[in-house]
């Protein structure tokens, strides 16, 4: 099944468009990682995941019916040559909208507020917003678990950014992907600190999409990466329980750094670390070493995600300066 024969299957009759609409989705981190699919068509994952949205740090995306032959796309503020991977995405997932209508064409506006040299992900962000938006665009109603299917099949991680706090993208396990999609973990932290390490603003030259299937196809270690999520993911719903930050920290390093061998196992080999990654590691494992309760993940880039709490800010602060902190609950 592809993504067409899927909308046709469940998407509510589309009608005519209503108008503008604008929507805010958070940015999110995972602590236990989506790597690797099960269905590239669809973005049904090999594994569960589970990460933490940004709160206000995300996409803004405003869509507005069009009378024209083709979409306009615009990034923040800019807009964006047809021809590029970035229009070609947005138009291609608005294309699922439109079935019934493939003449209605929009301007879509995406601005997003997260620090450019942040190295974090806009794409989740920028798939859940514009999901929301076509769906009030057409009045459809969706219930917020569609809309995280349906997110999900623009961008995999799309699909957690539908909430907030702490969530969990199930797998599923439904051929048409129907289950698999996120839920609201509803433990919240207060105090619980992201930290945004730049090592390398630069696009990176192999995307998560490439990265995920190539690991897949070529690095054996990555049988045993399902195993490792799923032990990660029940760990880690233990130190929300608990509220144990040295279990969630350590769980999530661990994970991003088991993901990252698998990437480095492909052929050819996927490493996404530069020399000052490696060295912000090690400054994290000296602090570790003194006593902070400090752990980090990352994503498939250089820049670390740093985790501590409150309570550490002022020490991680002096150890990495111009250290961007997001409390994704607050203080
Ligand atoms: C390393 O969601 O960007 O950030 O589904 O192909 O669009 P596609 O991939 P994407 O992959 C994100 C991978 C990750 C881990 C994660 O966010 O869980």
């Amino acid at each position: 099944m592809d993504k067409r024969e899927f909308m046709q299957a469940h998407l509510p009759a589309v009608g005519s468009v209503r108008g503008s609409r604008e929507h805010f989705a958070p940015s999110n981190i995972a602590l236990c990682k989506y790597w690797g699919k099960r269905d590239a068509q669809l973005n049904l994952p090999v594994n569960a995941s589970l990460s933490v949205s940004l709160g206000h740090l995300g996409t803004r995306t405003r869509v507005e019916p069009l009378d024209a032959p083709q979409d306009s796309v615009y990034l923040n503020g800019r807009l964006q040559g047809a021809d590029s991977r970035f229009a070609q995405r947005v138009s291609a997932f608005i294309d699922l909208f439109r079935m019934g209508q493939p003449e209605q064409m929009f301007r879509v506006d995406t601005d997003n507020n997260i620090p450019t040299a942040a190295g974090l992900a806009s794409s989740a962000s920028g798939f859940a917003a514009l999901t929301r938006a076509m769906d009030e665009a057409y009045g459809l109603g969706m219930s917020d678990t569609e809309l995280s299917v349906i997110a999900r099949l623009g961008s995999g991680s799309a699909c957690r950014s539908l909430f907030e706090g702490f969530v969990e993208w199930q797998m599923g396990v439904r051929e048409d992907g129907l289950d698999s999609h996120a839920i609201p973990v509803d433990k919240p932290w207060p105090g619980l600190c992201v930290g945004l390490v730049k090592v390398d603003e630069r696009e990176k030259r192999v995307d998560s999409r490439a990265g995920m299937q190539r690991t897949k196809e070529t690095a054996h270690l990555y049988q045993s990466w399902p195993l490792q999520a799923g032990a990660d993911l029940a760990k880690l719903h233990n130190a929300l329980d608990e509220r144990d930050f040295g279990l969630l920290g350590a769980v999530a390093e661990q994970n991003a750094l088991s993901m990252h061998a698998t990437m480095i196992a492909s052929w050819p080999p996927l490493l996404y670390w530069q020399p000052d990654t490696v060295a912000a590691m090690h400054r994290v494992w000296a602090l570790r070493e003194e006593g902070l309760a400090l752990y980090f993940t990352m994503d498939a880039g250089p820049n670390l995600k740093l985790l501590f709490e409150s309570a550490s800010q002022a020490a991680v602060e002096a150890a990495f300066p111009g250290l961007e902190v997001i409390k994704p609950f607050g203080d």
